[in-house]
């Protein structure tokens, strides 16, 4: 246990002093220690611009286990668990239903009738909701896909975060009234939900597409198996070098069929992956090299 030692002061375990946080600032070296952790184990990127709010992120998270801030980061050192609950902290979680408009109309018009060509009746079409927070891109693209595929035609979600709370969330699969009413078509909210008393929660046949992972994605996934992923507003947060990893890593766990859809912030302009950028009617998204 830390403890607070002061001249001729008795010395006692700091859980027992009431601690102020603002009396243990968060030095230069502190900051650029945690920051290289969390770009090793997430990607995520603190830049100096945005270190007040790692800053008050970190000291929350201090009050609350009464510890300093070398000690907390000795305990991430040794311990997975809690970098775990640290980066589901950290995590910016912001999403709606039907986000970005656009990319639903690409996919509905011009991704999905591709998919039903290449992929087949054969098997399941399979997709990813790379960074799916608490659900919400992962049951929009379960409606449109089950609204758009013709009979005969099945499909698969995976959707996976790093924060544990969002992805109990997303399993729950149940939201306000608020929520749901202000990004869902009503079409939608009446053929895909039901109400609740105080919310909407998913149709048990759209839940049963998507299975919810933990899942970073500083690790590989499932080696040539997808044909649509889907990542939007995760990589905005990522430093370069973590960026161009997972995009190889997506490369290598698509089709060479497959699609890839970056939210409006992310680009692959002038970088060499192996996706291209394809502009569609409504909006861009990239293929794997060969389409
Ligand atoms: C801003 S939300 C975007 C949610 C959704 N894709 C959308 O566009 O509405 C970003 C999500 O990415 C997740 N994330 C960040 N780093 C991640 C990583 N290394 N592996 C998996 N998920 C990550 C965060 O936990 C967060 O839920």
């Amino acid at each position: 246990m830390y403890e607070i030692r002061k001249e001729g002061v008795e010395t006692k375990p700091l859980s027992l002093y009431y601690v102020n946080m603002e009396d243990f600032p968060i030095d230069d070296q502190t900051f650029t220690l945690y920051r290289t952790l969390i770009d090793k184990v997430s990607g995520i990127h603190f830049s100096s611009g945005n270190r007040v709010v790692f800053e008050s992120k970190l000291k929350e998270i201090l009050r609350n286990r009464k510890m300093l801030p070398m000690e907390y980061y000795r305990c991430l050192l040794s311990d997975p668990e809690e970098v775990k609950l640290f980066l589901d902290a950290l995590t910016t979680n912001l999403t709606s239903f039907f986000r970005n408009r656009s990319n639903w109309e690409s996919l509905q018009h011009e991704i999905i009738p591709d998919l039903m060509k290449s992929v087949g009746k054969s098997r399941e079409i399979r997709i990813w909701s790379a960074g799916c927070s608490t659900g919400e891109e992962a049951y929009t693209l379960a409606m449109v896909f089950d609204r758009t595929l013709l009979p005969g035609y099945t499909y698969k979600i995976i959707a996976c975060d790093i924060s544990l709370k969002s992805l109990h969330t997303a399993a729950e699969g149940w939201y306000p009234f608020e929520k749901a009413e202000k990004d869902v078509p009503s079409g939608f909210l009446e053929e895909y939900f039901d109400r609740e008393e105080k919310g909407y929660r998913v149709k048990p046949q759209i839940k049963e597409h998507i299975v919810f992972n933990y899942h970073n994605l500083m690790n590989p996934m499932h080696s040539g198996y997808f044909d649509l992923i889907v990542c939007r507003n995760v990589l905005i947060y990522f430093d370069k070098e973590s960026f161009f990893k997972v995009i190889r890593q997506f490369y290598n766990d698509s089709l060479p069929h497959s699609y890839l859809i970056l939210g409006h912030s992310e680009t692959l302009f002038n970088l060499n992956t192996g996706f291209h950028l394809k502009k569609g009617r409504y909006g861009c998204y990239y293929v794997k090299e060969g389409i």
